[in-house]
């Protein structure tokens, strides 16, 4: 016997039986209507890029440690998109002259990462992403943040099952700069340690932190700013905060935040976290992460923030962006928790599919010619190709759900009429060819009205 193959696909990648996609595509849908809503519009990046575009600005560990690299032929080496930002980034360098501002798009890509296989993360995940370039006022992190509560609530889910979780990197800037007096330099280095901190137990990020910086100061600087969840509660650790620290602009600009999603009525679903300051190094302004309030999914939802110099990797025009990345399969998990999955989506509906069942193999083209009428009038339409054993084809149609079967025979071929079976009430009429479809109606207004009467 010759070697079979594995049915499994590649470790870390799924497969989608139409059942799985119809869930995945659902909640595409879903997340289109909303965003489509406030004006967003659709574009699509290549799945290949070069890697340099991703070292440029993204993370070391993304690029280094997280990624599938394809080799080509002359030695160039292209990244799969771990993530869609800079591609992004780049469509808008290149268009920016012409491109009305602000740019209000989303994109549904699929994004490779080498990341180990667990409840929350894949190897290739379907990653919709939603992004507000050329809009520098906080109003455009605010409709972002909008866009997020709509996206949930649309899904049916409470403030009590998720949270925004929110922070500035520029506040942090502030923090590290005036109350701890960390060197410029040393900044990003402390955002890349807290990053990890809610990704190692205690005692492994507290070693982290030794080996990263050996300086018992920092040391216990950067563990005062691992976990508050307001701005008071985190400057309350810290003994004579200087005046210029209240007076820079990461402060103020968080502050007048706070005050604005307190204003639009969002604050429910917003919680501060100065643990929050996000993995990827092109972000400069707000930041945030969607999670589960719920102790059963622990990986983030969303991720996103305001990136000011991403697209300075591409040309000298200065554009700002802010916008989010969210995981179709991280959200699914969030929804099933909860139960907001509705029952109706998990089998395919054919209630509306027109099932032709034929005495025998004679009626073929007759069935064809049948069909192609049905479906030109937009009706799904399925042929039975047993062509043999009626009782057979009526039950595998009512095994589907169907509710409207039209059978031929020779009888029905010799005078081109069309025999229809209601599924429901188990009548039969005898129809001419040409008024099938009407008579496909009337049975359709039918089951409406009894719908409505119960
Ligand atoms: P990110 O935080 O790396 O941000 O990813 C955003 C979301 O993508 C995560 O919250 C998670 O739901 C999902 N995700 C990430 N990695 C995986 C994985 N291995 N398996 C399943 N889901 C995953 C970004 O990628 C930014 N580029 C987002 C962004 C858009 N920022 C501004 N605009």
């Amino acid at each position: 016997m010759s070697k079979k193959f594995s049915k499994e696909p590649i470790r870390g990648m799924d497969d989608y039986y139409p059942q799985d996609l119809r869930e995945v595509n659902w909640i595409i849908e879903t997340i289109r209507d909303v965003v489509e809503r406030y004006g967003y519009e659709e574009y699509l990046t290549p799945q290949l890029e070069p890697i340099e575009i991703f070292a440029a600005k993204s993370s070391d560990e993304l690029v280094n440690e997280q990624s599938f690299i394809v080799e080509k032929k002359e030695g160039e080496r292209l990244i799969l998109i771990p993530e869609l930002t800079p591609s992004l980034a780049r469509m808008v360098a290149k268009k920016s002259q012409e491109l009305k501002k602000p740019i209000r798009w989303y994109c549904v890509p699929t994004c490779f990462r080498y990341e180990r296989p667990q409840r929350g993360r894949r190897r290739a995940f379907i990653q919709p992403n939603v992004d507000i370039l050329g809009e520098e006022s906080l109003y455009a992190d605010l409709e972002i943040f909008n866009v997020i509560v709509d996206i949930f609530t649309e899904f049916g889910a409470t403030t009590e099952q998720f949270q925004i979780y929110y922070n500035s990197r520029r506040f942090m800037d502030s923090v590290c700069k005036f109350i701890l007096e960390i060197k410029e330099e040393i900044i990003p280095l402390v955002f890349k340690v807290l990053d990890k901190s809610d990704k190692l137990d205690e005692n492994e990020f507290e070693k982290y932190l030794i080996d990263t910086f050996q300086d018992e100061i920092i040391i216990q600087g950067i563990l005062k700013l691992k976990d508050s969840r307001s701005i008071n509660d985190l400057l309350k650790k810290f003994d004579n905060i200087p005046q210029k620290f209240y007076k820079s602009e990461g402060y103020l600009e968080l502050k007048k935040f706070e005050q604005l999603i307190e204003e639009i009525d969002i604050r429910n679903y917003c919680t501060f976290s100065s643990g929050t300051v996000r993995g990827l190094d092109y972000y400069t302004g707000i930041i945030y992460e969607v999670f589960d309030t719920g102790t059963e999914n622990i990986r983030s939802i969303f991720g996103g923030g305001r990136y000011d110099d991403l697209l300075s990797i591409f040309s000298e025009e200065k554009i700002t962006g802010t916008g989010f990345g969210m995981g179709v399969y991280t959200l699914s998990l969030f929804l099933k928790t909860y139960n907001l999955i509705p029952e109706d989506i998990k089998e395919k509906d054919y209630s509306d599919t027109i099932y032709i069942a034929s005495i025998n193999e004679d009626m073929s083209t007759y069935a064809f010619e049948l069909a192609r009428m049905i479906r030109d009038d937009d009706f799904p339409c399925m042929i039975d190709y047993r062509f043999k054993n009626l009782k057979n084809q009526i039950k595998k149609a009512n095994e589907l759900g169907i509710l409207i079967v039209l059978i031929i025979g020779p009888e029905e071929l010799a005078e081109r009429t069309v025999t229809i079976r209601n599924m429901v009430s188990e009548e039969q009429k005898t129809v001419n060819f040409d008024a099938v479809i009407e008579e496909i109606y009337s049975i359709i207004d039918e089951f409406n009205e009894d719908k409505f009467e119960q």
